[in-house]
């Protein structure tokens, strides 16, 4: 039998952590038009290539988390992307749910689908090379009213509902309640909700009689409001961020990996490193990294801008990038 926990703590290993390279095909689209890149297949192959490819990675990062056509795609190595990765020692790992809409009961608020069928695509995806698993929820913040503790619990039972099935299927799962940064609230207000949606997300897992010692568990840090124009030292962020996980993450997972959010690549970086310096003095029981997407794509990305003679450059930054954030997690 697969053993669940030891793939989940190998993710943490000493200075390394995971690139989020998950997007999806309409995120993918929209975040190369950002960069003047051209939407398609091919475009998006060289994108994850562009990361994907690059020299020495594997210093860096222990997973990388593909979308599913990444799967079957191959690299300008010619090797199958998850084959590519895994030969570097890196796990390769596949963003399972389908996407939101919005929550038939609370229409401002957002609903992840993709557990019809799920337990097949499972199989297919561990049949591909993955080895783990990520499922996003996402929680909107409007004052005292957002998130509604039913969108709240309909969300967390289908993470709930995910992760059994991904520790059926022999996959390791990552959950995603991601509490976004975007609005006009405080940090507090951002803590309170996190501390709340985990309490709800990890009650419901125990029901569901998920494992959680071979879970992962991937959060938003605490963050004003990107909106509120308030600027949070890394301190404050790392103080609100993990005294909201020591009141509701259960010991026993396997680790937390953190978000960027739209944070800036500096910003999710010192962040990072107070958090991890916080985590020591309270001595938290879980073992912390990074999940990066944005922070440690965007710099790559802005001098790439599709074009082959950029790739080193922009392979450069990427690097540069990769050393600081695994500087900050040691
Ligand atoms: P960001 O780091 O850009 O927030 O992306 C992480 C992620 O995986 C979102 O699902």
């Amino acid at each position: 039998m697969t053993d669940l926990v030891a793939i989940a703590r190998s993710l943490f290993a000493e200075g390394k952590g995971l690139l989020a390279a998950d997007e999806s095909v309409h995120t993918a689209t929209t975040r190369l038009a950002e960069y003047g890149v051209p939407a398609g297949a091919e475009m998006r192959r060289q994108y994850r290539d562009l990361f994907i490819g690059a020299d020495d990675i594997g210093m860096y990062l222990s997973g990388v988390i593909l979308f599913s056509e990444s799967l079957i795609e191959k690299g300008n190595d010619k090797k199958l992307f998850p084959k590519s990765l895994a030969s570097r020692g890196i796990a390769p790992g596949v963003k399972v749910d389908l996407g939101t809409e919005p929550f038939p009961e609370s229409p401002n608020e957002l609903i992840t689908n993709g557990l019809i069928g799920l337990p097949e695509r499972l199989v297919e995806y561990k049949k591909q090379g993955a080895i783990f698993t990520k499922w996003r929820a996402v929680f909107r913040i409007d004052g005292d009213t957002l998130p509604s503790s039913q969108a709240i619990h309909e969300n967390a039972k289908r993470l709930a509902s995910y992760a059994k099935e991904a520790q059926t299927a022999g996959l390791v799962p990552i959950i995603e309640p991601e509490v976004l940064m975007e609005g006009t609230h405080s940090r507090t207000r951002a803590r309170t909700v996190i501390e709340e949606t985990l309490n709800t997300v990890f009650s419901v897992l125990e029901e569901h009689s998920v494992d959680r010692a071979g879970i992962i568990l991937k959060t938003s840090m605490a963050l004003s409001g990107s909106g509120s124009r308030k600027k949070d030292t890394p301190e404050e962020v790392a103080d609100d961020t993990i005294s909201a996980l020591m009141k509701s993450v259960p010991r026993q997972i396997a680790g937390i990996v953190f978000l960027s959010g739209g944070q800036t690549p500096n910003q999710a970086t010192e962040n990072l490193a107070a958090l991890i310096s916080r985590a020591k003095e309270v001595n938290a029981p879980w073992p912390i990294t990074f999940s990066y997407a944005r922070a440690l794509q965007e710099e790559a990305l802005a001098l790439w801008k599709g074009k082959e003679e950029n790739v080193p450059a922009a392979r450069e930054a990427f690097l540069s990038r990769l050393v600081k954030v695994s500087t900050a997690v040691m």
